[in-house]
């Protein structure tokens, strides 16, 4: 099946204001796509993301892609080619509102698959997640891993791709699945509850609040840079199938311990650390595999300290 280039073609970016998505809108303006639309509820992302990508002739319709006729909309006046689908409500948000975080993942991904199966857009580029696989039942996990969510998070994720896949089967659509490990960078949300591991520590240290590890801190994730993350998104979108999965991750597996030294060291914090009771659902272990994507494209992954640096940078200019 010929893919739709991005060079030249009308792209949508749903989450767009968040914080994958907006590297991501402005690496497509980078790749020369005719027009890069970004649809966000902002219910976690920010305008101040996509402050580059708005000089550079990026449209920002604010708007909740489930309600039914928003994305029909956008897609019709913009004239979409080709959607990468990045909107999601947070893992963390799942533990306040279960069946929302699961809904919000199965509804904006039932009305793309229905509008491109109406043949309103051409391509769908979804963006799924390693919490599909849960805790690991093999190490490295590959993209056979079995499904075994266990936050509604990534059930609604797990839903979401297998519901894609039956549409590829069924009506030969052009969609397809990247499927990233934990990433970190600069715009990743540092506020409130909702925060992942690095921002929250980074801002509890600018605070003068001490750090947090939740349970023994042994458990681990495979941490990508999120530039990495985008740079390889571009590179496999012409080479994967439609129905195809494959995982973004550096292969470096590190503790959430030893991310939590990491930062403290860079601010040259070294007071205590708090522990923290373990949070039920959270995964042991994510150790992925890296192998097909190392088989299609060529990477060079961004050392953890290094991109730890400009992540904190980036922080140290915003708290
Ligand atoms: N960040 C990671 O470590 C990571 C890892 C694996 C997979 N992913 C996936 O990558 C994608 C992007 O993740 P992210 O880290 O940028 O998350 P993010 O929360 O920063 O971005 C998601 C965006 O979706 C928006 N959104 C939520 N509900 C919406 C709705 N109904 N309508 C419109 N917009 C809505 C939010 O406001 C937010 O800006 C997600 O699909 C996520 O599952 C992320």
């Amino acid at each position: 099946m010929e893919r739709t280039a991005i060079k030249g073609a009308n792209a949508l970016v749903t989450g767009g204001a968040g914080f994958i998505g907006s590297h991501l809108a402005d690496r497509l303006i980078a790749e020369g796509a005719g027009r890069v639309v970004v649809v966000d509820n902002l219910f976690l992302g920010s305008v101040d993301n996509l402050t580059d990508a708005l000089k550079r002739g990026a449209v920002f319709i604010e708007d909740d892609a489930e309600v039914p006729g928003t994305l029909e909309s956008i897609i019709k006046d913009y004239g979409i080619n080709i959607v990468f689908n990045c909107a999601t409500k947070a893992l963390n948000y799942s533990f306040i509102d279960p069946l929302d975080a699961y809904m919000t993942n199965v509804n904006i991904m039932a009305i793309l698959l229905e509008l491109q199966r109406a043949e309103k857009f051409k391509t769908l580029c979804h963006f799924s997640s390693s919490e599909v696989y849960g805790t690991a039942v093999y190490e490295p996990m590959d993209e056979r891993h079995p499904m075994n969510p266990t936050t509604t998070y990534a059930a609604g994720k797990a839903a979401a791709d297998i519901m894609l896949f039956s549409y590829v089967q069924q009506y030969g659509l052009d969609a397809f699945i990247m499927r990233p490990f934990n990433n970190y960078g600069p715009r990743q949300n540092f506020k409130g509850p909702l925060a992942g591991v690095i921002p929250t520590t980074a801002r509890r240290i600018i605070a003068g609040e001490p750090p947090e590890i939740y349970g023994t801190g042994t458990q681990s994730r495979d941490f990508i840079y999120v530039l990495d993350t985008i740079g390889a998104v571009i590179k496999l979108y012409g080479k994967l199938e439609p129905g195809e999965a494959v995982n973004i991750s550096a292969n470096d597996q590190i503790s959430i311990s030893e991310v939590v030294a990491c930062v403290c060291e860079e601010m040259g914090y070294t007071g205590e650390i708090v522990r923290r009771e373990a949070r039920t659902a959270d995964v042991y272990c994510h150790n992925a595999s890296n192998e097909k994507m190392k088989s299609l494209i060529d990477v060079s992954p961004t050392p953890f300290r290094d991109g730890l640096k400009e992540t904190l940078l980036w922080y140290r200019g915003q708290i």
